[in-house]
């Protein structure tokens, strides 16, 4: 499997605290299914993201864990200003392995207006926008419609792993049920901070999707997507439910008659 949502690096923002526990968190990754797994350190005003130094610490990180496991640098992209404007300027220090996807997460106090349009800035630089764990955030699931809509949009969501279990709460896990059911969901990741609370498991989430979606679903999920955004490919939205094909349908239909 192929975790996009992880700070498994050392001292640069809330997640591992050394590079004793970063090793410890690979482990676990690798232990439990994981091949690739994206370090993405927050980027925000709590944290100063360095692309230099977070591909430092990968290649340390690389070393010491050995061979099963593949780690890429990403971040975990607030949207603020300053960020906004080095993205657009240099888009490879911020994206999924220097590709084309960017993990974007919002703020769960405000949601800004112009979200859409600053995503569409972006968008014109050459970058796809995955929202992080939209589940989790209050605000966005008083917003189904909204999120709906920038799926219709061309912009991807990715539901944290143990949201699926109810560690985030019954509200997170029906606001992740429902994005499934509608078939709005095309990422699943850890998130990962430490080795036990939050671990970078994929394992349990994917059996969890496997059981009660289908299987097919869960290997898009944790696998096919995920390794698509790591190499910078389209995602494969073929294997989506049909009715989620039919609602989309339904809303192109209905924005075209307009
Ligand atoms: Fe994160």
């Amino acid at each position: 499997m192929v975790d996009i949502h992880s700070h498994i690096l050392p001292g640069i923002d809330d997640g591992s605290r050394s590079m004793e526990e970063t090793v410890e968190m690979l482990r676990v990754a690798r232990e439990h299914g994981t091949t690739t797994i994206v370090a993405s350190p927050h980027a925000d005003t709590q944290y100063h993201y360095d692309p230099e130094h977070v591909d430092a610490l990968i290649a340390s990180a690389t070393l010491l864990a050995g061979p099963g496991i593949e780690i890429v640098r990403g971040c975990d992209f607030h949207l603020m200003f300053d960020n906004l404007e080095r993205a657009l300027r240099f888009p490879e220090r911020y994206t999924i392995n220097g590709r084309c996807y960017l993990l974007m997460e919002l703020s769960d106090l405000t949601i800004f207006s112009n979200t859409s349009a600053l995503w569409s800035q972006l968008e014109e630089a050459g970058m796809k926008i995955i929202l992080t764990h939209p589940e989790r955030n209050p605000l966005l699931r008083q917003r189904f419609e909204q999120v709906e809509e920038w799926v219709s949009q061309g912009r991807y969501m990715q539901v944290t792993a143990q949201s699926l279990l109810g560690l985030f709460g019954q509200k997170a896990l029906d606001f992740a049920r429902l994005l499934l059911d509608r078939g709005l969901v095309h990422f699943i990741a850890s998130d990962a901070h430490d080795t036990k609370g939050r671990p970078p498991r994929l394992d349990l989430a994917h059996r969890w999707v496997a059981e009660r979606y289908s299987p097919r679903l869960a290997d898009l999920l944790c696998i096919e997507h995920p390794k698509a955004a790591v190499e910078g490919r389209p995602l494969d939205l073929s294997g989506f439910p049909p009715a989620v094909a039919a609602r989309k349908s339904g809303l192109l239909a209905r924005l075209l008659r307009r």
